[in-house]
């Protein structure tokens, strides 16, 4: 019986139809997504702290409307990614657990610190611009849950990176400390973004089990060239340098020539000592152990009105 379920989930994804939550799926596939879900969800929630460490010191009410909203649609998406995740058969606090306790790991980006608005501006132009080149694709994802998530989650990504580039631009057309500021944080983010994609396809041992099963569409190395030949035009646009002396355009190859990132800092940041690693698991373990009355009463609440019909 397990062969023919097997040899149906193989067609399923070799016809590029979607497996959904009820179907039998192999023990690896869901824990490969459990993991991969999980990570992606714990990403969009620590990833509200770089940036929300600026709403209250955003230069105008106008962007300061524009980060509230920005911030706030992170969370949404971690909550997507959550429920994705619980339908694979995990619950979201055991999943907050592993965060706030270090067992499950999130992207590796949100370790650094933004230490200006010009930062703001960077994120949404180059953090979320690679979020955007790695989740497109994953909106064809064999697991349907998490290719759903992906198609709403996508649609916000452009819209902040939008926002991103469009703050650049104008902080481009203002002062010369307001120009070397967008060059410092470029300089700064250039290469923690290039990381984001994940280790090159010869250290990556995922990829090609992934690839297999149809959770991953392009490999870490596809996804990071589409990036950097997407950005460097919109790099000159903007006036920036990008701070890589090996970036030069190869005729033949038709894509952009780059240099390797520093996978020594990259394995520091992952396993848990880069910049601000210590700090944003103690802030989101903070509000968690904070927000416990809530978790409390609500569900005291549910209990209380579970067999009536009342209304509150
Ligand atoms: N930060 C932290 N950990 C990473 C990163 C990264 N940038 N890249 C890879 N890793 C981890 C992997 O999770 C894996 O660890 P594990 O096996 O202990 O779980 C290990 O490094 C080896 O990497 P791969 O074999 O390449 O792992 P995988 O096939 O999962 O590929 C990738 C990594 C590309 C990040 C993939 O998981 C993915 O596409 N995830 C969905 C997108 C996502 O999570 N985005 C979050 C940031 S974007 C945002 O939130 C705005």
């Amino acid at each position: 019986a397990d062969q023919a379920r097997q040899a149906d989930f193989d067609a399923k994804v070799a016809a590029n139809q979607r497996i959904e939550p009820r179907d039998w799926m192999p023990e690896g596939y869901r824990k490969t997504l459990v993991r991969q879900v999980a990570q992606h969800a714990h990403s969009e929630i620590i990833g509200m702290q770089p940036e929300g460490d600026w709403i209250a010191s955003a230069p105008s009410l106008r962007r300061k409307a524009i980060l509230l909203a920005k911030v706030q649609d992170e969370a949404g998406h971690g909550l997507y990614l959550y429920a994705a995740a619980e339908t694979l058969g995990i619950d979201r606090a055991e999943l907050t657990e592993r965060l706030i306790e270090g067992r499950q790991k999130y992207s590796s980006i949100f370790n650094y610190p933004s230490l200006t608005y010009a930062d703001v501006g960077v994120i949404g132009w180059l953090v979320d611009g690679a979020a955007i080149c790695n989740q497109v694709p994953l909106c064809r994802t064999s697991f349907g849950p998490y290719a759903r998530a992906m198609v709403r989650i996508c649609k916000e990504e452009s819209f902040h990176q939008r926002q991103g580039y469009e703050l650049l631009m104008r902080m481009m057309e203002g002062t010369e400390g307001q120009r070397a500021m967008v060059q410092d944080a470029v300089d700064r983010w250039w290469w923690p973004s290039l990381m984001m994609f994940g280790p090159p396809d010869a250290d990556s041992p995922n990829t090609q089990q992934s690839l297999e099963w149809g959770i991953k569409i392009d490999t870490n190395d596809a996804l990071r060239q589409k990036f950097v030949d997407m950005t460097v035009p919109q790099a000159d646009k903007l006036g920036v340098t990008l701070p890589d002396s090996e970036l030069a355009w190869n005729e033949q190859s038709g894509q952009y020539d780059f240099g390797e990132p520093d996978w020594n800092e990259f394995k520091q940041v992952v396993t848990g000592s880069g910049p601000r690693n210590a700090e944003r698991v103690a802030r989101r373990r903070a509000a968690h152990e904070k927000g416990a009355w809530v978790r409390e009463a609500a569900t005291a609440y549910a209990k209380k009105h579970q067999n009536s019909q009342e209304v509150a």
